[in-house]
């Protein structure tokens, strides 16, 4: 085991994310008693009902606002005495990125320099960034990203986090900063806001609306619970070495159509309903541009280190969210409005 780093208050980006989420609650179940500040500004992708059930918690302090205004960063860590930054706050999704990159490079370039220059002005404070293994590119049929993999990003997307990870390596060697860098796979999950693959498939289905899949629907993801990855990030804002990379995945890979195929068999089972009628609902769409045909993590060395690894098999972790999202249909339909009316304007 590496040797424990001890933190007391901790800022993180993008909290009110899926990820980022998921992270604070984890957290905050643990045996934590310094203070989670976080910071979100909460753009379509950020919603505070993914918090209700740490909301009262008195360790907890929610700050809205935006990591463009480095200004307010220096503001927020030494007001609260900020020691470790967590970076989760991000334009995230890559059809978007197509669409209007400008934002990607804002908020994941800019907004992640913003964050490395408070750190190279406080330099006590250690910095923990959450990246893709989007970053790496595209593999064929064979192989799998480790750490030192090079960075051949193919979308606005991946190139705008590439960039981010290359300025924190730059910080970490050029200002000696405290700085880690973890790289992982499609997550899956409660709270997953339903641009993104899984949660579409899901509430398509139970719609009766049509499932889009791009091109043939044999790009290849490796299906991360995101749980597991809030675990490995709890462990590695503990435990991570100081400038090193770890790459996190869930061991799952998996074809988007036989992704699909699973999701409609369990919900077929769950609801009852005829699994070949489900999947009359696909419908094949034109490819995205650019779209990587796989992606597989090898995740070794965590593994080794840290002695982490996913605890949900892929299909445990699909009857959670599936059952998540049968039972939280007020959350979805908190997401209607304005920012709902956007995504369904935007995708496909
Ligand atoms: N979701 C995945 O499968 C996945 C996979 C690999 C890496 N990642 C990375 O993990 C991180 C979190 O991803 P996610 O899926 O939770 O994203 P998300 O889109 O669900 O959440 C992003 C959060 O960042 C906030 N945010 C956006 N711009 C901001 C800004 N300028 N200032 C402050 N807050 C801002 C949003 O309000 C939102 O709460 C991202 O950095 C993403 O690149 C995600």
């Amino acid at each position: 085991m590496q040797q424990l780093r001890k933190f007391k208050n901790l800022l993180v980006t993008g909290g009110a994310g899926f990820i980022g989420s998921a992270f604070i609650r984890t957290l905050l179940k643990q045996d934590f008693s310094g203070t989670c500040v976080n910071l979100d500004a909460l753009t379509y992708a950020g919603n505070l009902q993914n918090l209700t059930e740490i909301q009262d918690d008195s360790r907890y302090i929610f700050e809205k606002g935006d990591i463009r205004n480095q200004a307010l960063l220096e503001h927020l860590c030494q007001e609260h005495a900020i020691d470790t930054i967590i970076h989760f706050a991000a334009e995230s999704h890559v059809d978007r990125s197509i669409h209007g990159p400008r934002n990607f490079v804002e908020t994941n370039v800019i907004g992640t320099f913003n964050l490395l220059e408070t750190v190279r002005l406080n330099p006590h404070i250690h910095f923990h960034h959450v990246s893709t293994d989007e970053v790496y590119g595209s593999l064929g049929n064979e192989g799998t990203f480790i750490e030192t993999s090079p960075y051949r990003p193919n979308s606005p997307y991946s190139a705008s986090k590439a960039a981010s990870d290359h300025f924190v390596r730059a910080y970490a060697k050029t200002y000696n900063l405290s700085t880690c860098l973890s790289n992982c796979s499609n997550n899956y999950g409660p709270y997953q806001f339903p641009e993104k693959l899984i949660p579409l498939v899901i509430l398509n289905s139970l719609q009766g609306k049509q499932i889009p899949v791009y091109g043939k629907g044999i790009n290849v993801r490796d299906w991360l619970f995101v749980d597991d990855h809030a675990e490995a990030l709890v462990q590695l804002i503990h435990y991570g070495k100081k400038g090193e990379t770890y790459n996190i995945g869930g061991e799952t890979e998996l074809t988007n159509i036989d992704l699909i195929h699973q999701i409609l068999s369990h919900i077929a089972r769950m609801i009852g309903k005829d699994e070949n009628e489900l999947k009359n609902l696909i419908h094949y769409v034109k490819d995205r541009p650019g779209h990587d045909l796989r992606y597989a993590i090898d995740c070794n060395k965590i593994k080794n280190e840290l002695k982490w690894s996913p605890r949900h098999s892929f299909s445990e972790g699909l009857r959670k969210t599936i059952t998540w999202y049968l039972n939280n249909t007020e959350w979805l339909h908190a997401l209607t409005g304005e920012n709902y009316q956007e995504w369904l304007s935007v995708n496909y």
